[in-house]
């Protein structure tokens, strides 16, 4: 197991620690696993190319150190606890001998299909026991996982299964979710259609055993593939450099891309964070509520909870279903010891009034987490007081789907708190704020870009198929940076706030969106000339999407037309990057070169038409009036 800090000393001494000896530092962490062979090497790298390689030389299987290595001590232990989506469902529970057993038998299931090492599978799946196996059971045999959220559209899904080029999907038929029952294996069959035409096989677990479509010359049900194989599958011995997943995620430009951890580092990394972070103790139960398609749940529902032999929880429904007392009768009833959630589901709760929480027996508490997006100092304090009765330390943990772990966030009782800010780099994170041109801020209580400096175990490797870009998205602002896309603040004592993208990334309910991806969307509606999309500030979501569409012509039926566009993106995306706010124009402010000025359509989306700045050097200020007099949020 590796080390935990408990006071205030050992986190300086082992941020010292990581910092002047990074090599030695995580090292020492790694020898906690099992490895089939020691590594040569440490560390290489060279962040121009980039160019990372962490424990090379080393070979292992993560699941080997997920579930193998903890069945003598802790095969009797609870390793995973499902909540259903009804109140009165059945849970389940798997010892991490059931769960080594269920993920070996879908891992030879897997091989009966002829996936091997290096092959790529999609999962499209709800929150259900079989997504965990699953993933597992392609970390068993060496076949890259790349989940995809099972909100996403046809679209969205068939983009990201080409751009992998996978050679099998793995669905369920339908998702429970609150009150609905969601087609899943419909959306796989409309993006198979779409020409997804690397997929052999569509594997199908009968979750709600409604009625499909059936392909004979794709599908086959979970429950057959795994019906006749062995218990035991022997672990792919895989490099410490070689994939373990790819998730999709967006930027500022362009499609989704795929970020790609690998093996080893990401192993020591999510171990390292999940165990600090959290102050896990060996008897406690632990829930994340995430959901498995995004890098939460990969990394702290499955990988860091089950390396350190804990009791993960997953959760299969929403947080108002039935009401919104929901979380806490779960946490009631499981006694949860830890509990991580977004900052969007504290804001939806507080809305709904104190009685939900107030009413349940909350005492088994000891650590509240958040992630995914800047917490607002109203929705901290009701967390605080409300969930954590004002005794519970909260951690504010800020990281990416780039970075595989979490990077900066207070240790509960070890660490101070300080409402909004998620505080301190983690031992190995060497942040820096720098000025646009580049230059590194040294003192405190000013604003700068966020960059790290140094390579921690868990940072991605590259972009699936495109290195040239994860090149140009992370590591060219700044010359032997990586650059986060954050803006931060620092404190008098060298906390950091996080403030929010500055590229056009927006943060929908903690959802990451890419502006550009929903301009193409809103682009394929029949009648739209152009669009810009931008963000602006909503309570419960952080924030929302406000677009701005020019048309051919008058439209006779605008609210027609607005609900056309709607759906033309949740085609194309998904229902989360609907946009809240549509406004028709007749054009947008540009530059004399043709550039959106997107910083006065902020402004205008925001509410805030006071000080646009000078506008007279644009090509159409006249159209500014006009938008102004038609804008929503005023
Ligand atoms: C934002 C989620 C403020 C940030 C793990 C980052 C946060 C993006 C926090 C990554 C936080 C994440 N406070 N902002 N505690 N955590 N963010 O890839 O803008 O889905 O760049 O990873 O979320 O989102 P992603």
């Amino acid at each position: 197991m590796v080390d935990q800090m408990k006071t205030l000393d050992d986190y300086k001494k082992a941020y010292k620690n990581s910092v002047e000896n990074p090599k030695d530092f995580w090292g020492k962490q790694a020898e906690n696993f099992v490895w089939y062979k020691k590594w040569d090497n440490v560390l290489d790298w060279n962040f121009n190319e980039p160019n990372v390689k962490w424990f090379e030389g080393g070979k292992l299987n993560i699941t080997e150190n997920c579930l193998d290595r903890h069945l003598d001590s802790r095969g009797d232990k609870t390793a995973l606890i499902w909540v259903s989506n009804e109140l009165d469902g059945e849970d389940k529970k798997y010892t991490y001998r059931e769960l080594h057993t269920e993920v070996n038998r879908f891992a030879n299931g897997l091989k009966s299909k002829g996936i091997k090492k290096g092959d790529r599978v999609v999962f499209y799946m709800p929150m259900v026991p079989e997504l965990m196996i699953g993933m597992l059971a392609c970390a068993r045999i060496g076949a890259i996982h790349s989940i995809v959220f099972a909100g996403f559209s046809s679209q969205a899904l068939a983009d990201r299964v080409q751009d992998a080029e996978a050679k099998m999907i793995i669905c369920s038929d339908f998702n429970n979710r609150g009150a609905k029952k969601i087609p899943v294996k419909a959306v796989v069959d409309n993006a198979i259609k779409m020409g997804c035409t690397s997929v052999e096989t569509v594997v199908v677990h009968k979750n709600t055993g409604a009625e499909v479509e059936w392909n004979e010359n794709l599908d086959i049900y979970l429950h057959d593939l795994t019906a006749n194989v062995d218990d035991y599958c022997k672990p792919e011995e895989m490099d410490a450099e070689d994939p373990l997943f790819i998730l999709y995620t967006s930027g500022s430009t362009g499609k989704p891309k795929g970020v790609v951890h690998t093996t080893g580092g990401y192993m020591v990394y999510t171990a390292y964070t999940f165990k600090n972070v959290f102050q896990y103790q060996e008897d406690d139960i632990y829930w994340c509520t995430a959901d498995i398609g995004w890098i939460t749940g990969h990394s702290y529902i499955t990988y860091g909870p089950l390396l350190e032999g804990a009791t993960t929880m997953m959760f299969e429904g929403v947080p108002t279903y039935p009401d919104a007392g929901r979380f806490w009768e779960i946490v009631q009833k499981y006694k949860v010891n830890q509990f991580y959630t977004a900052p969007t589901a504290i804001r939806a709760l507080m809305a709904k009034g104190d009685d939900f929480v107030d009413k349940y027996d909350l005492s088994s508490l000891k650590v509240l987490g958040t992630v995914g997006e800047p917490i607002n100092e109203e929705a901290w304090i009701w967390y605080f007081e409300k969930v954590g009765r004002r005794s519970i330390p909260i951690v504010d943990t800020w990281w990416q789907t780039e970075t595989g772990g979490i990077m900066i966030s207070p240790l509960p009782l070890i660490t101070d708190m300080r409402p909004t800010f998620a505080s301190y780099p983690l031992p190995g994170i060497q942040t820096i704020l720098v000025d646009t041109e580049g230059n590194t801020i040294e003192e405190n209580e000013v604003e700068g870009l966020l960059c790290v400096k140094h390579p921690w175990p868990g940072i991605l490797r590259t972009t699936w198929g495109d290195h040239k870009r994860c090149k140009q998205t992370y590591f060219s602002a700044f010359p032997e940076l990586y650059f986060t896309g954050d803006a931060a603040r620092r404190d008098e004592d060298g906390r950091y706030r996080i403030i929010g993208r500055v590229d056009d990334v927006l943060n929908v309910s903690g959802h990451r969106i890419g502006t550009a991806e929903v301009e193409n969307a809103i682009n394929e509606t029949p009648g739209v000339v152009e669009s810009a999309v931008v963000g602006y500030p909503h309570d419960i979501k952080g924030q929302g999407i406000y677009a701005f569409v020019i048309t051919k012509g008058k439209i006779s039926d605008e609210a027609e037309f607005k609900k056309l566009v709607a759906n033309t993106v949740r085609t194309e995306i998904g229902p989360i990057a609907k946009p809240d706010i549509i406004q028709l124009v007749s054009g947008l402010p540009k530059t004399r070169s043709g550039k959106i000025m997107r910083r006065i359509l902020r402004k205008i989306a925001t509410g805030d038409m006071s000080n646009l700045g000078d506008i007279s050097t644009l090509l159409n200020p006249e159209i500014v009036e006009e938008i102004k007099r038609k804008a929503k949020n005023k």
